[in-house]
């Protein structure tokens, strides 16, 4: 249980900055312009299934156009790259998300060094990362830069203070640093070799976790006072690590009961939250911020393109 003078609710600012790109959608249509994404999933892993859904979901929601391309997981690489480069020459596509992991036989490098950097949604073409890193962000990654709008709007300036991030994956922990640097934090960039986790996380007056363990941050890695913002998600479906992890919380094991499985984080919030100063729940922290700032990059990338063209 988070107390709600703790609770950094993603879930109301994300619906925040849905409704402001919402409202940019509504000023480029009026210039003739539909923002589309495109969103290619390669195989059928579940939960890449779900977060795609959600995607097409959510732009249809706000008014862009979406096209899902399904794959089977036999695609081969050379087929997944002429997809990648009819959706570049097709001047109706604005933005390009191809979901990962992408099945082993096919280089996810590759194939993200493919996409046009002015349609990567996603951020992770190496001209956006060193964009980014030379502090001249164009199309950022979307978890790391929905922190930075929860942060910002909840008033909670990095400036001056020490920050730590737990994890080092391109996705989140790399530019989730590079952003506290350039919005002066003193960064810390934890991750599974780091001698000692809890005394560097100790230190941090913001945390941010990103290691894709569950329940990794217990109350020895938090100083009291913190912000603490988890971009875990798991799913527990084993009743031991769902009563260890929630004791006394009825609300989890109904919700356990009913679904045979419940949603949890890296952080051990049951145990963190009487620490902390504020902390994300999970669901309805991180996760929709990045839905949201997905939206947001593909109406950056068409207005981009809009005053790039002559
Ligand atoms: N898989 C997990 N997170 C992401 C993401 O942010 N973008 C893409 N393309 N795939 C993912």
């Amino acid at each position: 249980m988070i107390e709600p003078d703790k609770l950094l609710d993603g879930a109301r600012v994300a619906a925040e900055i849905r409704d402001e790109v919402a409202a940019e959608v509504q000023a480029l249509a009026a210039r003739g312009v539909t923002p589309r994404l495109d969103v290619v999933l390669v195989g059928d892993d579940p939960a890449s299934e779900v977060y795609v859904r959600s995607k097409a979901k959510a732009s249809a929601e706000l008014g862009m156009r979406s096209v899902t391309h399904a794959l089977p997981a036999s695609t081969g690489r050379a087929e997944l790259e002429g997809l990648v480069d009819r959706l570049n020459a097709d001047t109706e596509v604005h933005g390009i998300l191809v979901q990962l992991p992408l099945p082993a036989a096919i280089p996810s490098a590759a194939i993200l060094d493919r996409i046009d950097p002015g349609k990567d949604v996603d951020g992770f073409h190496p001209v956006n990362v060193g964009l980014l890193q030379q502090g001249r962000p164009r199309l950022v990654p979307c978890t790391p830069a929905g922190i930075m709008e929860l942060l910002a709007r909840e008033g909670i300036d990095p400036k001056g203070r020490r920050a730590v991030v737990v994890g080092r994956s391109d996705i989140v922990g790399k530019p989730m640093a590079m952003l506290l640097l350039h919005a002066h934090a003193t960064v810390t960039l934890c991750h599974s070799r780091t001698a000692d986790l809890a005394a560097a996380t100790r230190s941090a007056e913001i945390l941010i976790v990103a290691a894709g363990r569950r329940g990794l941050i217990g109350a020895e890695h938090v100083a009291p006072g913190a912000v603490v913002v988890d971009v875990g998600m798991h799913r527990v479906t084993d009743r031991a690590v769902v009563e260890k992890l929630f004791p006394g919380d009825p609300k989890k094991m109904a919700a356990f009961e009913k679904r045979g499985a419940v949603l949890c984080g890296d952080v051990d919030t049951t145990r963190v939250a009487p620490i902390a100063g504020r902390i994300t729940p999970v669901p309805g922290g991180v996760g929709p911020l990045t839905i949201a700032m997905l939206m947001a990059n593909t109406v950056r990338a068409a207005t981009l393109r809009r005053e790039e063209t002559p």
